[in-house]
């Protein structure tokens, strides 16, 4: 039975490129292995200090993570700052992340030209902090999306670090996982590349009907195919992409088909998209708007959820300390 360990920050609900680069990949993981699924609320505070709605954020991920299917008996569920053991490992692996490397990190480059009115220490560490919620469990996979490869790297680099430096083997060296497939990357559809919440092109696994119908009929396309068999501009191929993902085979089969042969009309794929997007979701809107409902059960889950990821995170620092050579008097 492998460890695995992986988060979503509760920045806003969950998005259709959460979903499809992670949730959906815990809720699949977790029948055959040891899970520690978290909410990184520690993670939002690097760019939302101030978040009016973190409280109300937390929860509805958890509620979200539930309604995905992730069962709280078989996964260990948890929200990050439940666990006091984590920024305690933070301190200790921050005496051996360099400034350089944290200062190369391409997301830490970019939150910098973005907002370059908060450029704060949590923000340069916040690789540091990411390294620590995997390796307090001592995982050995990470079910992420394609824009988490790097900060993976930096986690096994931070942990061959520790082991050489204290002469130890440790930490795991964990990898960015995806069942064998390629790490995925879902297209927002407004042409800027990824699906996100700070890209606000993101569709939320909560929106109701009208609201995805208007935003996909949005989405933008060109003028169309001219020469058969000619190869997709980017922002048709991300249609086709968000397709492959929540359409049948046979809808896939159609659209590209017509795209082969010049008659599509993207009207009717984005009509079609929209519709199975609704169908998708719907299942999950219903069950999370239910969910919410059950206070008891949401506090349940996540007070026992933070005492499965403690008893894991307090045996880790325990050896983390007596590796290092901190001792009581
Ligand atoms: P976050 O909160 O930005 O995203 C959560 C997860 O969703 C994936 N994701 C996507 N996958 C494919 N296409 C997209 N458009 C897309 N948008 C988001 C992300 O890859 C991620 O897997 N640093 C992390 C949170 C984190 C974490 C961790 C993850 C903190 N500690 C430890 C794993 C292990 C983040 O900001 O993800």
């Amino acid at each position: 039975m492998e460890i695995v360990v992986s988060g979503i920050r509760p920045t806003g609900n969950l998005h259709l490129g959460n979903y499809f680069g992670a949730l959906k990949n815990f809720v699949q993981m977790q029948e055959q292995n040891n899970c520690y699924f978290f909410i990184a609320d520690y993670h939002s505070l690097t760019t939302h200090p101030k978040s009016e709605n973190l409280h109300e954020n937390v929860k509805n991920v958890l509620v979200q993570y539930l309604a995905a299917g992730l069962d709280p008996e078989k996964s260990t569920l948890y929200v990050q700052s439940d666990v006091p053991e984590i920024p305690e490992l933070y301190l200790l692996l921050n005496m051996i992340a360099y400034l350089g490397e944290l200062e190369r990190c391409t997301s830490f480059k970019d939150k910098v030209r973005k907002h370059s009115n908060n450029v704060n220490a949590g923000l340069l560490t916040y690789p540091t902090l990411m390294a620590v919620d995997i390796l307090i469990h001592r995982a050995a996979k990470v079910p992420v999306g394609k824009d988490q490869q790097q900060h993976l790297e930096m986690t096994r680099d931070f942990a061959a670090r520790f082991n050489r430096l204290y002469n130890v083997d440790y930490f795991p060296l964990p990898t960015a996982f995806n069942f064998g497939e390629e790490l995925v990357k879902i297209p927002g559809l407004d042409g800027s590349g990824k699906m996100g919440k700070s890209e606000g092109n993101a569709i939320y696994l909560t929106e109701d009907p009208a609201s995805i119908r208007k935003k996909v009929m949005k989405a933008l396309t060109d003028s169309g195919p001219t020469e058969p068999n000619s190869e997709k501009p980017e922002v048709i191929q991300n249609l086709f992409t968000m397709l492959s993902v929540v359409s049948s085979l046979d809808t896939y089969q159609f659209f590209d088909d017509a795209y082969n042969n010049c008659s599509i009309r993207y009207g009717d794929l984005k009509k079609q998209l929209a519709e199975d997007i609704i169908a998708f979701t719907a299942p999950f809107r219903e069950k999370a708007a239910e969910l919410l409902k059950d206070e008891q059960y949401i506090s349940r889950a996540a007070r026992l959820g933070a005492e499965k990821a403690r008893a894991s995170a307090a045996q880790t620092i325990k050896n983390a300390r007596e590796i290092i050579g901190i001792k009581h008097l």
